[in-house]
This record gives structure tokens, C-alpha cells and sequence, in this order.
């Protein structure tokens, strides 16, 4: 059984408000589903998991505890999930590639919370004991694009047309990635 790194994080953001960045537990079903349906529809558009759908939720929440999953969120002082984060080991071949997914409700965007929370999901992945991070994001997800490549990840590859949107338009995906060892 690997260990987990569970302590919170208390972080103050750019506007002066704090958050606490801690593993997502079963009792935040709630507010995580508050969370998914606060998301822009831009977000929702090109998001791989449909955070606005309950049983997506339930499913995430029921995982909270799962070997090859961490998932944290970022909670504000009344309670409110502000931000959500994961990492997921690939399976077969790929068992030593950690995927990453990021997301910042909307008010708490430019003030430092997705770089503290990618810091964190970081931090969780070597917990998690991958060699490699890779995050996929549409071409047009330009603010994720920019962050993760402003904490050193590099795009490797480029999939034509590969991934579909809600109203089923396709859109090319990036494969950002970050060699830990
Ligand atoms: C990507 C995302 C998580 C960034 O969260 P955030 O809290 O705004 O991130 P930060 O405040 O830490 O921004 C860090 C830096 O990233 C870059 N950045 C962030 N958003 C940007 C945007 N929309 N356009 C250009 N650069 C951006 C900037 O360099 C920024 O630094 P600055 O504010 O000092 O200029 C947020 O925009 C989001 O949830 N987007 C939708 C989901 C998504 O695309 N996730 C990523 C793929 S999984």
C-alpha cells in the first residue's frame, strides 16, 4: 500500500482570500456537484468529465480513497468548493504515466489558485509513484495550456481532431507532459 500525503494546505490567493487545498472526501458530493454546475459553459464544453452530471460526481466521490487516484479540491472558509484537481495512473503499459485534470471556478481565476493546486496535484503524483505527468487539454483551453507550461511541462504531441465537445464538434488535443524522474 503506497502512503498518502494528506495533510491540507492552507493557501492565500492574489485577491487575499484563503483557501484550504485537502483530498476530496466522500461527504463533499454536495459541493463538488455546486462546484460542476458553477463552471462556465465554455469550461463545460471541452471539460472530459461532466462535473454538472450527479452520477459522475457520486462516481469521483466514491473514488476518493482509490489506489491510483488522487483527487484534491480547494475549499473556501464558509465551505465552498472553489477548485478541483486529479491525477490517475494510466493503466498497462502506460502504469507510470500520472493524467492530470485542473479546474478553477471562474471567481477564483488569475489569482494563483490553479498554479498552488497544480502544485499540489504535483506533489501528489510522486505520492502516487509515477515517472511521468501528462495533462490533455483542447487546443482551444488556452489559459491550461499556459499554466502548465509555465510549471514545465512541454507539449509532446498534437492528436488531429481527436476529441469531441458536448455539441460533438471536434477539436485537436495536446498532450502537455512532465518527466518527474
Ligand atoms: C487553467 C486554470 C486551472 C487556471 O487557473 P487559475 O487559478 O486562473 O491559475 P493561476 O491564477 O495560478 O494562473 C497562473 C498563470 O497561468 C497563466 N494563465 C492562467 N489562465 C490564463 C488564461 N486564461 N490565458 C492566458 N494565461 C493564463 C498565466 O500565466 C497566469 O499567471 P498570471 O495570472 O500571473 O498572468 C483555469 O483557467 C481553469 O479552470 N480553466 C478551465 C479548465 C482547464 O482548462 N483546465 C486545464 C486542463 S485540465
Amino acid at each position: 500500500m503506497i502512503e498518502r500525503i494528506e495533510a491540507p494546505i492552507a493557501a492565500t490567493l492574489r485577491n487575499g482570500r484563503v483557501v484550504t487545498i485537502r483530498p476530496l472526501a466522500e461527504s463533499d458530493r454536495d459541493e463538488l456537484l455546486a462546484f460542476g454546475r458553477s463552471l462556465p459553459n465554455d469550461d463545460w464544453l471541452y471539460l472530459e468529465d461532466d462535473l454538472q452530471n450527479p452520477e459522475i460526481i457520486t462516481r469521483l466521490v466514491n473514488a476518493h480513497a482509490a489506489e491510483n487516484w488522487r483527487q484534491i479540491v480547494a475549499v473556501t472558509e464558509s465551505g465552498e468548493i472553489v477548485g478541483y484537481s486529479a491525477v490517475r495512473r494510466l493503466p498497462g503499459w502506460s502504469s507510470h504515466v500520472g493524467d492530470i485534470q485542473l479546474m478553477v471556478r471562474a471567481d477564483y481565476r488569475r489569482c494563483g489558485l490553479g498554479t498552488a493546486m497544480a502544485q499540489a496535484i504535483f506533489e501528489a503524483a510522486r505520492d502516487l509513484g509515477v515517472a511521468k505527468v501528462i495533462v490533455e487539454v483542447m487546443q482551444e483551453q488556452t489559459g491550461g495550456i499556459a499554466i502548465f507550461e509555465r510549471l514545465g511541462f512541454c507539449v509532446e504531441g498534437t492528436f488531429s481532431d481527436h476529441a469531441r465537445d458536448r455539441f460533438g464538434a471536434r477539436h485537436h488535443l495536446h498532450i502537455l507532459a512532465y518527466h518527474v524522474t
